[in-house]
């Protein structure tokens, strides 16, 4: 092609790029001029789904006020409205019932796949995979869109170094570094590169700011964190978000410096929409509008209605403070026009991006529904994802497990349908799971199994709590007597999905009921023991067990196939390559705790006594972030250096492969700042990692390039400080190796 031609192509599609740009803030505008004030407020009011809209008109009370507010244009968005039928039918009415017709956004918490359900996200996180990660929101995408939902509640972004908070199983664990990668990847394979494409939704970056720093790990509780744990702990993954283009935002029920986060207007309009030059639309959490009231931050919800459409949250989510209160705040001008024009604007913007205005019925297509959901690619994906989360913890010699092998298996859990799901399964049904008891049976076709006692009973629910078994011991005493027929036993415990994820804190992190006392005599009476541990957080092993275990593969809670997966790993056919996202702590004593924690000015341990450390437990966890086992020996030459004259740092290790498996090895980079003056440092920060595919005895180098930008710091009025003075690296298989490490000095 000439220059020429490439000339005018290129400046054909500047034009048109910047046409279609117009054209949605000229068509924003064209629809904003016909509005009037309550049309607008309606917009930025979301409610649940409401009622059935394909059966008969809601007769009375809550649902048919809701229906008439719908008709009058009150209403801009709902959630948890699922399949094509009910989508239509409740967009017909938005559309040719109202004065204007604009169509609705249908919000839906897509979190881990929709009805073919991808591992938790946390797990998913410990594939360090970030292909595999994008691909899995993609899919999530495309099954959900099939159902006609077009906007998803997800990714949330919150770093927690607190694994008794239950929404840890949502987020990608306690790095912001790992969780701003992957924050990244679940963005883009959501929204994919079209959002107006039928099969791309609108994501959402959540929850802001600072929700998993909830105090004692106990949910929607009190909140305290520095501005400076704020810039450099906190906000990175939501920057990540938003520079990968994310479509919302949304509040996190918490508070930052006292102030609730739907009315903090330093997040909301200082750092996002002005310092990050954010175009989306932020949207309250549910109901956290009117909750300023029982945080004690306003009297009523007139007031929180403004404060929070004051401080730039455009759009309440099932506080009905907007449609009741705005209205008269416009006219009494205490909230002016120009802040609801705004927040409008931002609503109106995302419908024309997704193409709701071109066809308010694009996601509405029985055919790709009943051809979609459920789909071949959908399962291969989700079970290659669920292999590649599973983190290998312990192993003395017991896996991989060979087909010649006497294996019997135990555990309720082994058997389950339901509880290895996870928990944000909006659409996925009851005993859609593959058990691991069918997962190894495709390996030993006589495979015999007990139970042993009960894990929990009673109603398996979003909104139910999980009713443990502490009491009933029917079928211990048969798991026993069956373990010692056979050479080796493969166990499954842990939690339901429903013990993790949102209202789910545990003060105790460790295994539920009578669960840890049958582990602790299983291992005492029998020698090669492989726990396959279900979790939807890091879980407490205590070390008099740990230690007698043959054998500890970490599955979390792996979706739909679950035990397809779980027996894969355990039978070798993948060789198990998850690293830990999160740390695993000895004790709930030690919590919070993280491997970039800040050493203080008395690092311990020490054997005097003025150090920092427990008197009674080792400061060191478990098991640590990014540490996971494979199959295979895996070796690192030591670390090398190269100064570029531009000042740029590039380190190098070589990795082998000395067995015979091919094998996935995720190469670390950790650096520690001696001196910082924008804040005190890390004592050590991930700063790059590489997943290296290693065929039998093969070798290939890690490669980082370091420069003082890259290791920068914000100091607590969010200013950077490019990072100057002493470095110590590591290039190493987890955060806790510290093997060999390389010194050298960015200036
Ligand atoms: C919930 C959660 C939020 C979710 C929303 C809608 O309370 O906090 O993450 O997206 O409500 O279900």
């Amino acid at each position: 092609m000439s220059f020429r031609s490439l000339f005018f192509v290129l400046l054909s599609s500047l034009l048109s790029a910047a046409t279609t740009a117009q054209s949605i803030e000229q068509r924003v505008d064209s629809v904003l001029r016909l509005m009037t004030l309550d049309e607008k407020i309606g917009q930025m009011n979301q409610f649940n789904g409401f009622w059935n809209a394909t059966g008969p008109v809601p007769a009375e009370g809550n649902s048919l006020e809701r229906y008439e507010l719908l008709r009058k244009g009150g209403v801009g968005a709902v959630l948890n409205v699922q399949g094509v039928k009910e989508v239509r039918a409740l967009q017909k009415i938005a559309v040719e019932q109202t004065r204007l017709g604009i169509p609705l956004l249908f919000g839906c918490d897509v979190i881990h796949g929709y009805k073919t359900l991808t591992p938790i996200p946390l797990a998913e996180a410990a594939s360090w995979d970030l292909q595999a990660i994008e691909t899995s929101a993609r899919n999530a995408a495309i099954e959900a869109t099939a159902a006609g939902i077009n906007w998803t509640f997800a990714p949330m972004v919150d770093i927690s170094r607190d694994p008794r908070w239950g929404r840890v199983m949502e987020g990608a664990g306690e790095d912001h570094f790992l969780g701003a990668k992957i924050a990244t990847a679940r963005v883009k394979g959501f929204q994919g590169t079209d959002l107006s494409a039928p099969n791309t939704l609108a994501a959402c970056a959540k929850h802001f700011a600072g929700y998993g720093f909830v105090q004692a790990g106990r949910d929607y509780h009190h909140t305290d964190f520095s501005a400076y744990t704020l810039y450099n702990t906190i906000l990175p993954p939501f920057k990540a978000a938003q520079e990968a283009g994310v479509a919302t935002f949304m509040n996190a029920f918490t508070a930052y410096n006292g102030i609730p986060s739907s009315a903090d207007s330093f997040l909301m309009r200082q750092v996002l929409k002005k310092d990050w030059a954010f175009e989306g639309m932020v949207v309250s959490d549910w109901g956290s509008i009117q909750e300023m009231m029982a945080h004690g931050y306003a009297a009523s919800l007139q007031e929180v209605a403004e404060l929070a459409a004051l401080a730039g949250c455009d759009m309440d989510m099932e506080s009905s403070a907007y449609v009741k209160h705005l209205a008269e705040a416009v006219l009494q001008k205490r909230v002016p026009e120009a802040r609801i024009n705004e927040a409008v604007r931002r609503i109106l913007r995302l419908k024309f991006q997704l193409g709701l205005f071109d066809d308010p019925y694009r996601y509405c297509d029985e055919k790709r529904e009943a051809a979609t959901i459920g789909s071949a690619t959908l399962h291969k994906d989700a079970l290659d994802m669920a292999k590649k989360s599973m983190v290998l913890l312990e192993n003395k010699g017991v896996l991989p497990l060979q087909a010649k092998d006497e294996v019997v298996l135990l555990g309720a859990i082994a058997n389950d349908r339901t509880a290895p799901l996870g928990n944000w399964r909006v659409s996925a049904d009851n005993g859609t799971a593959i058990p691991l008891t069918e997962g190894l049976q495709a390996y030993f076709p006589n495979l015999r199994w007990a139970t042993g006692p009960m894990a929990w009973s009673g109603p398996e629910a979003f909104h139910a709590p999980i009713q443990v078994n502490e009491t009933d011991t029917s079928g211990w005493a048969a798991a026993m007597q069956l373990a010692a027929t056979s050479k080796t036993v493969v166990v499954a415990l842990g939690e339901h999905g429903y013990q993790s994820g949102e209202g789910r804190s545990r003060s105790s992190i460790r295994l539920p009921g009578l669960q840890e006392a049958f582990l602790r005599e299983l291992v005492q009476q029998h020698p090669r023991v492989v726990l396959v541990l279900f979790a939807g957080r890091p879980l407490i092993i205590p070390e008099d067990i740990r230690s007698k275990l043959g054998a500890l593969l970490l599955a979390w809670q792996p979706g739909t196939h679950t035990g397809d997966a779980v027996a894969a790993v355990l039978m070798g056919q993948h060789n198990p390559s998850g690293r830990l996202p999160m740390t695993f702590p000895r004790h709930e004593g030690q919590i919070p705790m993280a491997y970039n924690d800040p050493t203080g000015g008395r690092p311990g341990p020490s054997s005097d006594v003025f150090w920092s450390q427990y008197n009674d437990l080792p400061n060191s966890p478990a098991y640590p972030f990014g540490y996971g086992l494979s199959y295979s020996k895996i070796s690192y030459s030591k670390p090398k250096m190269q100064a570029l004259p531009d000042g740029r740092k590039v380190l190098s290790v070589e990795i082998t492969n000395n067995s015979a498996r091919p094998a996935t090895e995720t190469v670390q980079l950790y650096v520690k700042l001696h001196a910082n003056k924008a804040g005190i440092p890390a004592g050590k920060q991930l700063a790059g990692f590489q997943q290296l595919q290693l065929g039998p005895g093969a070798k290939q180098s890690a490669i980082f390039v370091l420069t003082a930008e890259s290791l920068a710091l914000f100091d607590a009025n969010g200013r950077k400080h490019p990072a100057k003075g002493k470095v110590t690296a590591w290039i190493v298989p987890n955060s806790a190796d510290e093997t060999d490490s390389i010194n050298f000095v960015l200036d």
